[in-house]
């Protein structure tokens, strides 16, 4: 398959795109992997349809868009140290991930994205929300834009994933996250970054991780997220992706938002979760 094959057709909401003419259980050349990254930064996510990889389809399709990043809370798949599961089971009322929120802001070094795969859907319901953090940042003020600039912002895991988190207390919980004693990380990054593929600006701060800005009272900071979190998170910025059997998202952490939708009490979800490492995030 040539790299010009592969297609790419804008979802019809704020973020995303279609990826169309691409199997994924074949090993893609340099110029298809180059092709997809750079859709990648433009487009912030990357939908797939039909996709019928084995979980070593899934880590060789990872390994051949960049170097896994194995996240230290999720439990794995077994047999694949390298796969996260994003699991929900009947009797289970807590989703991972049903706060707005980007994958491992509170690393150093945060995650490119992930590749997720859905392995067992409930009949209805179970879908992901993506919502684009270039166009979050475009369509502020430039009073507001270049306050922003001069920003930085704390992340934290410990809230989250620690000893004192409710996942960490919780037996709803059941078995899904571990290692409390590893949520150690805090990162300060910039509030708009440089989005390292695109060039472009993008707005680095989420509802989950993001502790508030340095050199600001909690208060002062509250006040300001939570109009930055409202704003983001309106229906223009976003898409609403549906999954199927076979489905793939790729997104990018630095460009795109996402969140877990918790609307299918009593049945099962089982997706298959692979990150992707990053790089220090330039302002
Ligand atoms: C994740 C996540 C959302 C979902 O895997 O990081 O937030 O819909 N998943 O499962
Ligand atoms: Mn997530």
């Amino acid at each position: 398959m040539k790299s010009n094959s592969i297609r790419f057709k804008r979802t019809n909401g704020g973020v995303g795109a279609f990826v169309e003419n691409a199997d994924l259980s074949t090993h893609l050349s340099d110029s298809q992997v180059k092709t997809l990254k750079s859709a990648l930064g433009e487009y912030g996510v990357l939908f797939f349809r039909n996709q019928m990889i084995d979980p070593h389809a899934h880590q060789a399709f990872a390994e051949n868009m960049g170097t896994i990043d194995i996240n230290r809370f999720f439990k794995p798949v077994e047999g694949f140290p390298k796969i996260a599961e994003v699991r929900k089971e009947p009797e289970q009322k807590y989703a991972i991930g049903e706060d707005w929120h980007t994958d491992h802001s509170y690393d150093q070094i945060p995650a490119l994205g992930s590749i997720l795969l859905a392995r067992e859907l409930p009949q209805h319901g179970g879908d992901t929300m993506f919502s684009n953090m270039y166009a979050a940042y475009d369509a502020l003020s430039d009073g507001l834009k270049e306050m922003l600039l001069t920003l930085k912002a704390e992340h934290s895991s410990r809230h989250r994933f620690g000893r004192q988190s409710k996942a960490s207390n919780s037996s709803d919980t059941g078995g899904r996250l571990g290692n409390p004693d590893l949520a150690t990380q805090d990162a300060i990054h910039p509030v708009v970054i440089t989005h390292p593929i695109s060039g472009r600006k993008a707005l680095y701060v989420n509802r989950a991780f993001t502790l508030g800005f340095v050199g600001w009272a909690q208060a002062e900071s509250k006040a300001l997220l939570d109009f930055l979190y409202n704003h983001a998170s309106q229906p223009e910025f976003t898409y609403r992706f549906e999954w199927e059997e076979g489905s793939v998202a790729m997104w990018d952490n630095r460009a795109t938002w996402h969140k877990a939708l918790n609307d299918y009490h009593g049945e099962r979800r089982l997706m298959h979760r692979i990150t992707l490492e990053g790089e220090a995030l330039p302002a």
